[in-house]
């Protein structure tokens, strides 16, 4: 089905039909009729989406994949239109939780992906408490059986492709999470487990019980990760690899510190994440963070890209990264962010954002309920 295979199990693909497929044809001599049947959209941006299979599940995901907490877009007409742009740009991997918007993510992707479910791989989270339901949240068998039959009815759909542990719950044992996950699977309501958060001893464990049960794995782990915050890819990310567990990063973006709109001693644009709060921007915004904000820019200019799309190629560039969840919450952002794909930075380029981020660890922190200029010392920016 692939049109460029490499040596891994990456590929690229068109994801639209282009205009002039003639042309296609000379730079991807494999090609079949059957290639391109199943990537024709409407769009004809030629945007090129790279594919992978996740970890040990059979499921082949675009690397770019659409999270759902619009953080900054309420209306639900917008949100459905950025996740058909994220389609036609070859995405077909939407990331939720069943705590995103109290459930309103789920709701907004159920709609999504109503008459067309099979275009899709949904993954989504249990564990977090849902707002007004002071029994949720959570690893243990009930919480989870209770939590995905909330999730399906909300996805409309009888099945979640990934099930994530979306925390540890360290007061539930291992092999409880691990075998309700398990139960779910022969039920036929998940197709993969995996989890998100989880320390490589932890994960560990959860393979130990898998692999001695014989049950369903968990096939990846969803973590934190762009050039703000490299903490997992010292221990964690090596780890996965040799475990076959796949990675999926979250916030490449640093929730849009690297979008190139935030800028050392001047406050957040009015509107953003972190001008509403809780999150902390005082204490996420140094001279460092500011430096590698710069080299983004300066990358991007250099190769007529935005700063996002070089943040998140970086991403993409690592070793280990199998995926890179945007946070992209428009069309134009959907199109813009997935422009990340498809190209690659040099290699004097990564070694300049390696350097100006090396050991970069930004803890998000979330004091600031009432947005940046309450810091939660009570001064202000
Ligand atoms: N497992 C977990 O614990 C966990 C935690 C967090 C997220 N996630 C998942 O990961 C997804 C992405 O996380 P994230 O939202 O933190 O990712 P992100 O991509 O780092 O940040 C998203 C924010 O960046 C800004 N942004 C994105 N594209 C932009 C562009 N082209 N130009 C300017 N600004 C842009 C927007 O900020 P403004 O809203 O300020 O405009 C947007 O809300 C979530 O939707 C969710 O599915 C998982």
């Amino acid at each position: 089905m692939s049109l460029w295979w490499n040596t891994t199990t990456r590929f690229l693909r068109r994801s639209t039909l282009p205009r002039d497929d003639s042309a296609f044809a000379v730079h991807n001599p494999h090609q079949t009729r059957n290639d391109l049947r199943c990537r024709i959209s409407s769009a004809t941006t030629g945007a090129v989406m790279e594919y992978t299979k996740l970890g040990s599940s059979d499921l082949e995901v675009s690397r770019i994949c659409l999270g759902t907490v619009f953080r900054s877009e309420m209306a639900e007409e917008a949100c459905l239109a950025a996740i058909d742009a994220a389609l036609d740009q070859g995405v077909n991997f939407l990331d939720c939780a069943n705590v995103y918007r109290n459930g309103y993510s789920e709701t907004i992707v159920g709609k999504a992906i109503r008459g067309r479910r099979d275009r899709f791989v949904v993954s989504t989270k249990v564990g977090s408490q849902v707002e007004g339901d002071a029994a949720s949240g959570g690893l243990s068998r009930v919480a989870i059986t209770k939590a995905l039959e909330a999730s399906l009815r909300r996805l409309r759909t009888d099945y979640v492709d990934f099930y994530l542990c979306h925390f540890p719950d360290p007061s539930v044992p291992t092999e409880e999470t691990v075998r309700a996950m398990d139960d779910l699977v022969k039920q036929g309501k998940v197709r993969f487990p995996g989890c998100s958060n989880f320390e490589s001893w932890r994960l560990y464990e959860a393979l130990l019980v898998s692999e001695r049960e014989r049950i369903s794995p968990f096939v990846c782990n969803q973590v934190g990760f762009s050039l703000l915050d490299r903490r997992v890819e010292e221990e964690l990310v090596p780890f996965c690899q040799q475990r076959g567990v796949a990675v999926t990063a979250f916030a490449p973006m640093a929730i849009g510190l690297l979008s190139g709109r935030f800028r050392y001693g001047q406050p957040p644009p009015e509107g953003t994440s972190w001008h509403r709060g809780p999150y902390n921007y005082r204490a996420a915004m140094t001279p460092r963070v500011d430096a590698v904000i710069q080299t983004v820019i300066d990358v991007g200019d250099a190769r007529h890209k935005t700063p996002s799309q070089v943040a998140m190629a970086w991403c993409l560039h690592q070793p280990g990264i199998d995926v890179v969840i945007t946070g992209a919450d428009t069309p134009e952002r959907v199109f813009e962010n997935c422009g990340a794909a498809g190209w690659s930075l040099s290699q004097e380029e990564v070694q300049q954002l390696d350097e100006v981020s090396d050991g970069q660890r930004l803890k998000i922190r979330k004091d600031c309920p009432d947005g940046y200029r309450r810091t939660g010392d009570g001064t202000s920016f």
